[in-house]
């Protein structure tokens, strides 16, 4: 017998298929060729019972959703003082792509956009690290957070990295004014393979659920990061998680949220619930067209806005 919950979530996926505004990324081709029409989301509470309905294990690279992850990853590894000297916490209000340095210090200005995550990336670890560390390190702690062996989309990594230009200009930018150290090619190449990381929907509310505790795993119980990187994490997603779009959010929908160009987004309710949605086609500020009306719809059926 069906619960009333998965009830709901079908019905408002259904009442969302018919927008088919937006369109998918074309910078990564591989992104390009994805099914449009794929539509799922989940939702986990903090005691671990995920609540799912449409493609809920349909999986899709991570791609800027890794970013509060390998963020809290990197402040765990370095100290959130070290993290801080070389990342800020502001706003960009500028796309996700574009360099957005601090004048004075020219750190990047947040780690959502990706400036910051790719320096985020860098420091994992710790300064002697190799890619192969790096990456390690990010596929094991988001299989963690998630529960279960995540693994990279070759594919996407290589259509990437293929068109990564721009990335590798922002990369060799942070390189001059010593923001990242060693091989920019290569810090570049790890972050994409985080950015490749393979999940669902259903992986993604478990993600988020351990923030919305406070660090605690809600289905291992495992303890992941002490509550004030948790904290840290959910404050800087509501502030920047969105790009130019993040006030926007914050006002409409009021669940700091991050999202990414394959068409996820993933949003975190402190001590209720972490959600994920997943629907590949974007809007101008690229993020998931139909993933953010299912967000404006539970914000407003299930008065989840936070204020
Ligand atoms: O670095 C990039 O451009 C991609 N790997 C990730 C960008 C992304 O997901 C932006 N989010 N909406």
């Amino acid at each position: 017998m069906k619960t009333p919950v998965p009830d709901y979530l079908d019905e408002v996926l259904d009442s969302l298929r018919n927008d088919t505004s937006g369109a998918n990324a074309d910078y990564i081709p591989e992104l390009a060729e994805a099914d449009p029409e794929r539509f799922g989301m989940a939702l986990t509470t903090t005691l671990g019972r995920t609540y799912a309905a449409g493609d809920a294990d349909t999986e899709f690279s991570i791609q800027s959703i890794s970013k509060p992850f390998a963020y809290a990853a990197a402040i765990i590894d370095r100290g959130l003082d070290h993290v801080l000297e070389l990342v800020g916490v502001e706003p960009s209000g500028e796309a996700f792509n574009e360099l957005s340095l601090e004048g004075d210090t020219h750190r990047p200005k947040n780690p959502m956009i990706n400036a910051g995550a790719i320096t985020t990336h860098s420091l994992l670890v710790g300064a002697e690290a190799s890619q192969g560390d790096r990456v390690d390190r990010a596929l094991t702690f988001f299989s963690r957070l998630a529960g279960r062996d995540l693994r990279v989309d070759e594919r996407v990594c290589a259509s990437e990295l293929g068109s990564a230009h721009r990335n590798l200009a922002i990369a060799y930018m942070l390189r001059t004014y010593g923001i990242i150290d060693g091989d920019v090619p290569s810090v570049v190449e790890g972050y994409t393979r985080q950015c490749s990381i393979l999940v669902s929907v259903r992986d993604l509310s478990v993600m988020a659920a351990t923030l919305a505790t406070g660090g605690i795993q809600p289905v291992t119980g495992e303890r992941l990061m002490d509550p004030g990187v948790a904290r840290h994490v959910m404050a800087v997603m509501a502030a920047a998680g969105m790009y130019d779009a993040a006030g926007d959010w914050l006002t409409r929908v009021g669940i700091p949220a991050k999202s990414g160009v394959a068409g996820g987004i993933v949003g975190v309710l402190p001590d209720r619930a972490g959600v994920g949605t997943f629907s590949p086609r974007l809007d101008s500020h690229g993020n998931s067209r139909r993933g953010r009306l299912v967000f404006e719809r539970l914000s407003r059926d299930m008065g989840l806005h936070l204020f």
